[in-house]
């Protein structure tokens, strides 16, 4: 069911302690929401943050994982190992895990199934690059980023799947996709979602925006009709800042 999410990303940041405390402010200032507040620490902190956030309405969710489900993966983590500590939703096809660590959409769909195997929740990142934007391939692009590892998905699958559209030109670099380029990539994924399979599922799946969202912008961002919400980076290390984003939806 479609709903309002804010996620903090936290990718490679914060220690063992930072962790702790950061997740103490964040859920000492959280406010009274509707919204699905969850944050994404560092896999060595996982499970003490899921301890910790064991009363709390935060959900702890991890930045990745492994297809397979155990075996000779040097460094990989599996679904079975996540859901052992706790954890139901996995990031995946983040930007950085495409451009840094080889992750194609090919890898991706296996992911993806891999998750969706064991019940966990997926939330699915995508995205244009600056170059594809500028010669306007974007929708394009981004099509082909869903068809390839979405689209042979059973339709009953789309209820576990919560999307997060990031520009990589937007992320980490100050710059946002204004509200008007949000919302129209927004809107025409649903369109896409709503050929390829239905038009309930593509009105029922949480499409989050992500890209230098911050304080100052989020509102305006959250207001337009297509966005559900936000995927966090730089601010969710912040939390007041990150609150003020939780309180702008
Ligand atoms: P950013 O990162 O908010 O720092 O741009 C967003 C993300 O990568 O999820």
């Amino acid at each position: 069911m479609r709903k309002k999410i804010v996620a903090g990303n936290w990718k490679m940041n914060k220690n063992m302690q930072e962790t702790e405390a950061l997740l103490s402010e964040v859920s000492a200032k959280l406010p009274d929401t509707s919204a699905t507040v969850m944050v994404s620490p560092t896999f060595v902190n996982l499970a003490s943050a899921v301890n910790q956030l064991e009363d709390s309405t935060i959900e702890v969710i991890a930045q990745n994982m492994h297809f397979a489900e155990s075996g000779a993966y040097t460094g990989e983590i599996s679904a079975d190992m996540l859901l052992n500590i706790g954890i139901n939703t996995v990031i995946l096809g983040h930007s950085e895990r495409r451009a840094y660590f080889g992750e194609t959409d090919e890898i991706l769909e296996k992911k993806v199934k891999a998750a969706l195997a064991k019940n966990m929740t997926v939330m699915f990142c995508f995205g244009e690059e600056l170059a594809d934007r500028k010669s306007d391939n974007h929708f394009s692009v981004v099509e082909s980023q869903l068809k390839n590892a979405l689209f042979g998905l059973d339709a009953s699958a789309w209820s576990s799947i919560i999307l997060a559209y990031e520009p990589v030109w937007a992320i980490g670099t100050g710059e946002t996709a204004s509200p008007e380029q949000a919302q129209e990539m927004h809107a025409f994924v649903r369109k896409t979602i709503a050929t390829a399979f239905d038009q309930t599922i593509a009105d029922n799946v949480s499409i989050l925006y992500g890209g230098s969202v911050k304080p100052s912008n989020a509102e305006e961002i959250f207001s337009k009709p297509d966005v559900d919400g936000g995927l966090i980076g730089g601010a969710a290390l912040v939390a007041d800042d990150f609150i003020a984003i939780v309180k702008a939806i």
